[in-house]
């Protein structure tokens, strides 16, 4: 049931600060301050090396966790695609942890590949939405997304659920690690704990998305860029993008454009910059300038001070509430799933059931 939405995909986009806080019910202890796992008692504190391995958007969702894991755990960490892991020769230390993502719990390639982490001694842990699937079942540790059935094709709330998931395992990977004070646990705790009202607040800035749609339903090809965390969210709003309205779209580390997409600029190519204000926004300002001078329409996402600070010259900007950087990818993930909604919306394409995609991958 659609409710009062238009389509399964924009109920899903308006659920999210509800399924966020529900799956971060399980992890976090709020009052006492602590991150706690499903199953408590599961030692992390051998883990030396995680290898991440998922398809699509889950993927984005655990290229985030890789800087997260590095960042607050210090554990070096592995990531590819299923259908690349699988075929290549990774090379995997005895007891090494094997994290998969998946919506569904049943893509073929991620649950061969971890079929083969398996074979290789690996600790299988999975991050899933569907309890009752082959992935849960096959699981050491089974970490639920409480994301509730996700309809449309285009995955939204299991990607924001995915998220919290994963900032929840990094942080007990790094208490485990001894690389966490009870102090900073309780910080990490606080902003998690945020993060619901953080993404209705991103919700209230859907109409002048909704405004600014046009800008885009028109083009041939769209561009996006973020550095960090915000990398993983330009590939998956162009993911997004190219899902649903069928316009061709790129992601790209910002940093990456003058070794060769700039040449794609001119000004019939919107380009999208995700850069929340945080230690690497001037860097991603300065690549932004680079294409704006090169007659790149600018749709800038940033938070209040980093469009006051970067916004003139840009053809649109989107102001997003100033959030702590450990939640910034819960709460921008938000107006690239709208933006791809309202275009699509615009373009009049089914914004459910896309052309030639399945909801669930179950053959290679
Ligand atoms: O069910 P899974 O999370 O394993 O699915 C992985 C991908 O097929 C999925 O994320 C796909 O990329 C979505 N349609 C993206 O919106």
């Amino acid at each position: 049931d659609k409710g009062n939405h238009r389509h399964f995909m924009q109920k899903e986009i308006y659920e999210q600060p509800i399924v966020v806080a529900q799956t971060l019910r399980s992890y976090l202890q709020r009052f006492e301050g602590r991150i706690v796992l499903p199953i408590p008692d599961f030692d992390l504190s051998g883990i030396r090396r995680v290898t991440i391995v998922a398809c699509g958007t889950s993927f984005y969702a655990g290229m985030v966790a890789k800087y997260w894991f590095e960042q607050f755990a210090r554990v070096p960490v592995d990531l590819d695609v299923a259908s690349e892991f699988r075929y290549r020769a990774p090379v995997m230390e005895e007891g090494g942890l094997a994290l998969f993502i998946s919506q569904s719990g049943e893509t073929a390639d991620t649950l061969a590949a971890l079929r083969h982490a398996r074979a290789e001694k690996q600790v299988i842990a999975v991050v899933v939405n569907v309890p009752t699937s082959t992935m849960a079942r096959e699981a050491d540790l089974l970490l639920p997304t409480h994301a509730g059935p996700e309809i449309g094709v285009a995955s939204t709330k299991a990607f924001t659920c995915q998220l919290a998931v994963l900032a929840a395992l990094a942080a007990n990977l790094a208490k485990a690690k001894g690389r966490l004070t009870e102090a900073e646990e309780r910080n990490i705790v606080r902003q998690l704990a945020e993060a619901p009202a953080a993404i209705n607040g991103a919700l209230a800035y859907d109409e002048s998305i909704e405004a600014i749609a046009g800008t885009v339903a028109g083009a041939r090809d769209v561009l996006y860029l973020g550095r960090g965390t915000d990398y993983p969210l330009a590939l998956e709003g162009a993911l997004k993008l190219k899902e649903i309205s069928y316009i061709h779209a790129e992601g790209y580390a910002a940093g990456e454009m003058k070794h060769g997409p700039i040449a794609l600029i001119d000004e019939h190519v919107p380009v999208v910059v995700i850069a929340p204000t945080g230690p690497l926004f001037d860097k991603t300002v300065s690549n932004m300038q680079e294409v704006q001078a090169r007659g790149g329409k600018v749709l800038l996402i940033s938070d209040y001070d980093g469009v006051e600070a970067a916004g003139e010259g840009c053809v649109a900007t989107i102001t997003m509430p100033k959030v702590h950087p450990l939640i910034a990818p819960l709460v921008y993930a938000v107006p690239v799933q709208l933006l791809a909604y309202h275009v699509a919306v615009a373009k009049g394409t089914d914004v459910d059931q896309p052309r030639n995609l399945a909801k669930s991958v179950t053959v290679e």
